[in-house]
């Protein structure tokens, strides 16, 4: 965080409870990245919401949040309300005017920002809503707004689904057993009943072929991140995001109305890194030269943790089609290379998007090409996806590991002789930039699997 001093801003969020809130990891990350002197903090307020607000402003506090229990009550205490927000019947971000604060909803225009920025419109679309609490009535308000064209709610209780569906023109209201009603087609689909938040919660509607329906799946749940409609959706292909991506966007929204700026997509992306990690857990990155057990300890260590396993060979050879062999014929060292500086940035960035590997949650171990390191531009990003461990390994042990092994590119050699003395060359080569890179180094040469294992655990957190 940048350092306070007499010019820096104040930003909060007010709610009761506020504790756990994300929030300041979103305001906070912007304002470095932007380079703004401002801080933002939790203000609980647990009665009188209305001196609050009056007293921070007085207190040239510059913007603000609201959450639960006060985003229908803070309207009491506002100069000024836009359309929108009005139109929902509530306020989550107040933006200083004259006289008073004036107050905005970005979740909406949050959550349609999010569903964008994995390429999907709203606009002429179909969609399911399934739920008819608080949540989804916000959504089907969304859905008119931006332009869908039909909407299905289902829900438990149909009056809830009737409720909504009389105050909205595009609504229709069904039970939750009524749902093969609902025409074929492809739709987007919301899940917005709390069901998923709770260990051993099961599907809304058990049925695969009601899934098919959607070409695209959004759960406002983000914790856990994987709900039983986010797995259902993996399994079947089906793209889908979570309402991590809501609560960035909403909080994207304020900050561009606080500071009249513009956050591009490469910035959101960083401060949705900075989310996962602190929600999900950090991911672990493996590097080392080859025949370091990358593989072998990465696999091992996800097992033990519960987290996803990814190679970045592997992951390179899935998504282009080819074998690292032939990758190298066509397109040499540098184009390998390129490759895989994406691969690791859409790690780094998005994680894992194999629908194969479905997500624990928990994070990644990521294992790295042995030549990762090379790059410049690949520093930076194997500190983003995780803490890195360099496992180091010398050449006798390097050279005894890989010996048999043809698939390695980088390693043919025309002697058992030559090939060692390739190793120790590029074991010097590269030592440096694996000790830069690293967070923590863990000796291999005399250790078995489960020794390494357990050392990189325990020093996971230090
Ligand atoms: P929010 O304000 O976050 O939307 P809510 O108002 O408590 O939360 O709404 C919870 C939603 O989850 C409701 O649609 C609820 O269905 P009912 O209206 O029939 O209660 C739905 N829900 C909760 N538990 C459920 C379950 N076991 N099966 C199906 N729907 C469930």
């Amino acid at each position: 965080m940048m350092d306070i001093n007499g010019k820096t801003k104040i930003l909060g969020v007010i709610g009761d409870p506020i504790e756990h809130t994300l929030s300041p990891i979103i305001h906070n990350t912007l304002s470095r990245i932007k380079g703004i002197n401002a801080v933002y903090v939790p203000i609980h307020v647990e009665e009188d919401i209305a001196a609050a607000v009056k007293g921070l402003y007085a207190s040239g506090v510059c913007g603000l949040n609201i959450t639960v229990p006060y985003k229908q009550q803070v309207m009491e205490s506002i100069v000024d309300i836009d359309a929108l927000a009005e139109k929902i019947g509530a306020v989550n971000t107040l933006v200083p005017d004259k006289d008073g604060y004036k107050g905005y909803n970005t979740d909406m225009p949050g959550l349609k920002r999010a569903i964008e920025s994995n390429g999907v419109s709203l606009s002429g679309r179909k969609a399911i809503v399934i739920g008819a609490g608080g949540a989804a009535r916000a959504v089907c308000v969304m859905l008119e707004e931006y332009g869908a064209e039909e909407i299905y709610l289902l829900n438990r209780t149909i009056e809830k689904a009737e409720a909504i569906a009389s105050e909205l023109s595009k609504v229709k209201a069904l039970t939750l057993s009524d749902y093969k009603d609902i025409p074929d087609g492809k739709y987007l689909m919301f899940q917005c009943t709390s069901l998923g938040l709770k260990s051993g919660d099961g599907l809304a509607i058990d049925d695969d072929d009601f899934y098919k329906k959607a070409d695209y799946g959004y759960d406002l749940i983000y914790n856990p991140a994987e709900t039983p409609f986010i797995k259902k959706l993996n399994i079947l292909g089906i793209r889908n995001d979570n309402g991590l991506t809501m609560l960035l966007y909403q909080g994207i929204i304020a900050y561009e109305y606080w500071f009249k700026v513009d956050i591009t997509q490469p910035e959101a992306d960083m401060v949705l890194t900075e989310l996962r990690k602190a929600l999900y857990g950090k991911n672990i990155v493996l590097t080392g030269y080859m025949g370091c057990g990358k593989s072998t300890i990465g696999k091992k260590l996800a097992e033990r943790l519960g987290m996803t396993f990814i190679d970045t060979d592997e992951e390179i050879v899935r998504r282009e089609g080819k074998s690292i062999n032939d990758i190298f014929a066509e397109s040499k060292e540098d184009g390998f290379r390129k490759i895989e500086t994406e691969v690791l940035r859409s790690l780094a960035y998005y994680g894992a998007d194999n629908t194969d590997q479905v997500s624990t949650g928990k994070g990644l171990v990521i294992a790295t090409g042995g030549g990762i390191v090379l790059k410049k531009e690949n520093m930076p990003l194997l500190k983003t996806a995780g803490k890195v461990f360099y496992l180091k390994a010398d050449a006798e042990t390097t050279f005894n590991r890989v010996k048999g092994d043809d698939s390695r590119p980088l390693l043919s050699a025309e002697s058992q002789e030559e090939l060692k003395e390739r190793i120790v060359n590029m074991l010097r080569e590269r030592k440096g930039y694996y000790e830069l890179t690293a967070d923590e180094q863990i000796d291999t040469d005399n250790k078995s699997i489960e020794e390494v294992v357990e050392e990189i655990i325990s020093r996971l957190y230090d």
